[in-house]
């Protein structure tokens, strides 16, 4: 996490840093600084809490050098305070970074012993005395940074200026994504092309293992042992208009809001929908004699993923082995020859998520992405990319990305179905159609949010709410729980619902609110009677489903009604509801609902 920037340019370079780093507050946004060159010295401002801090503290002090870097931080060493806010510098050397220097001890320890004293408490300081030390031995500047990069160990992308030369910038990137932009006698440093986007769209992003030295004329780009390589330049296609929320109070309900249009985007991208078939672009692997898919994900992307399973054994009568990246990537998990691996992200840059990948793709699986952002990493690592065509998400807690997801995944069990001939013609056409309904229906639940207001300011007097699903709605009962937790900092947990009497059932007393997430299909009566044990407790019910005669005679103090639809499409249905009620629940708690505290958008680190 993290977001870095940096400008070689012609005139004063600090409003267009912010700008840049407004673009990537979706990487953190605990405290914000920028750093330039003025006249061979360094100066910087810094400022915790969101960017508009820094933003004022430069109106009142404005920086005027022409070469300058940027960050927004998520933090991992250190306090969210500004002592601990990037740049890190001395009158020599500034320093930003995204990633965790891992032998930063070691390194901190070393560099005291040298009589370095340490300002802070990031693992980022360490990378500025390494280069400091350098300088002070006689290395010249783009020497003094190379010899460092080879002390460090573990996850970086880094930007590092020099007072004495404001001509020259370092950048390298080990883990979290970094790339250069070409202007007209400007270069440009972002971690990802979007917040370049207002000033170039000609693009060279730096792969694992890459450093270069950038100057306003060009890049020069090296490989770790100092031979010169080659990256191609692309012509980004990332949109320089900065999303607004269009009338909506908070990104997060627009993007709720949104669904209906993008996941119509999504799925034409995967059906005839003319024909009623499904036109799914080839894994380049045989579905037919495929004995397993691995899916691995982060976050609500999990969640996805399991939906996913549930999908693809019952239409396919495909295995699906599900972890979530972080677990996935240590398991050591034996894969199958000639198998396929699935990995879904928002942004494809999720440090786990990666390393998932190519754990998979060393072991000699196909690699296929779900990705929101084409440009990621994990978009070019992987032989097939699935995008979705959500747009870009700037609420922190994924809404729209997951939907859209859940739609590919949903076109995907379809088409491989097809292909092990367990869905004919007559089914494929069923299935097509009650996809292409999805929209329509959802639009209707957005409708009216009356109840979800209702809703959620009764939740707010909560202290643990649980979530139950069942089949494929046990998915769903987790989004529901972990987007409660994560908006509005009250307890949640999703359970499956056979699963209630192990344990959760404990916490049943009167008034304990228990959303639960029933489709009217085969499942039906076995949840009604966990909701009975419920009841019985004297636990608050909130029903969630499409069944027309409500709970079969359990009391429910809230139905949240959802349109008659298909049983394959209900948790693209059931989605909306529980994001709808995390979100009411977070503006009547009055958390800051896009950015929640402590949590990032696109999680870079381990
Ligand atoms: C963070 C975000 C979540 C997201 C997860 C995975 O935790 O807050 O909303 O689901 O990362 O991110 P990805 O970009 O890989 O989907």
């Amino acid at each position: 996490m993290c977001g870095i920037v940096g400008i070689l340019g012609t005139e004063a370079v600090a409003g267009d840093l912010v700008e840049a780093l407004k673009r990537l507050e979706y990487r953190g946004y605990d405290s914000a600084g920028i750093a330039t060159i003025e006249g061979g010295k360094l100066d910087r401002r810094r400022a915790e809490g969101k960017l508009k801090n820094l933003a004022l503290r430069l109106s009142n002090q404005p920086l005027q050098g022409r070469t300058g870097i940027g960050h927004t931080r998520w933090a991992t060493h250190g306090k969210p305070v500004e002592r601990n806010a990037h740049p890190h510098m001395n009158d020599k050397v500034a320093v930003v970074h995204n990633g965790i220097i891992e032998n930063f001890r070691e390194l901190r320890g070393e560099l005291t012993k040298k009589g370095y004293a340490f300002e802070t408490e990031t693992d980022t300081e360490t990378v500025l005395h390494l280069v400091t030390d350098n300088l002070k031995q006689g290395l010249k500047p783009v020497e003094a940074a190379h010899k460092a990069l080879s002390r460090l160990r573990g996850a970086y992308a880094l930007g590092i200026i020099f007072a004495a030369d404001d001509d020259l910038m370092i950048a390298a990137r080990q883990g979290p994504p970094l790339a250069i932009g070409h202007g007209e006698g400007v270069t440009y440093l972002g971690s990802d092309a979007i917040a370049l986007a207002p000033f170039t769209s000609k693009i060279t992003y730096l792969e694992d293992g890459d450093w270069a030295v950038l100057r306003r004329s060009g890049a020069e780009i090296f490989d770790l042992a100092g031979k010169p390589i080659t990256r191609p330049t692309i012509v980004s296609t990332a949109s320089s208009l900065t999303v607004d929320k269009g009338g909506y109070r908070h990104f997060m309900l627009k993007e709720i809001h949104q669904q209906p249009e993008v996941i119509s985007h999504t799925i034409a991208n995967y059906l005839d929908l003319a024909a009623g078939t499904v036109e799914f672009p080839d894994l380049g692997i045989d579905l037919k004699t495929l004995s397993r898919v691995t899916i691995s994900a982060c976050g609500t992307a999990s969640y996805a993923g399991l939906v996913g399973k549930y999908w693809l054994e019952r239409y396919a009568r495909l295995p699906v082995d599900i972890d979530v990246a972080s677990e996935y990537r240590y398991r050591e998990a034996p894969l199958p020859e000639n198998g396929l691996a699935l990995f879904i992200s928002q942004s494809g840059e999720t440090a786990d998520t990666m390393a998932a990948l190519r754990y998979c793709k060393d072991g000699g699986q196909r690699i296929a992405a779900i990705v929101n952002v084409r440009t990621s990493t994990m978009a070019r690592e992987s032989h097939v990319v699935l995008p979705t065509l959500a747009g870009p998400e700037i609420g922190v807690a994924s809404t729209k990305a997951f939907t859209c997801q859940l739609s590919v995944l949903a076109c995907f069990a379809i088409a491989a179905g097809k292909a092990r001939g367990h869905i004919g013609p007559e089914k494929e056409r069923e299935l097509v159609q009650a996809l292409t309904q999805v929209p329509r229906l959802m639009s209707d639940i957005l409708r009216d949010e009356k109840p979800y207001e209702h809703l959620g300011h009764r939740l707010t007097k909560a202290r643990d709410v649980l979530y139950l699903g069942r089949g494929i709605s046990f998915p769903i009962a987790l989004e529901g729980a972990l987007k409660l937790k994560e908006l509005s900092y009250i307890h949640a947990e999703g359970y499956a619902a056979g699963e209630l009497k192990h344990g959760p059932i404990a916490l049943i007393e009167e008034g304990v609110p228990v959303i639960v997430v029933a489709p009217h299909d085969e499942l039906f009566e076995k949840t009604v009677s966990n909701m009975q044990e419920v009841a019985a407790r004297g636990g608050d019910i909130i029903f969630v489903s499409d069944a027309e005669d409500g709970a079969a005679g359990c009391k429910v103090i809230e139905h949240l009604h959802l349109p008659k639809a298909h049983p394959f499409t209900h948790p693209l249905m059931a989605s909306i509801p529980v994001q709808l009620i995390s979100y009411h629940t977070a503006v009547q708690m009055g958390t800051d609902v896009d950015q929640p505290r402590n949590l990032a958008k696109s999680v870079t680190v381990e």
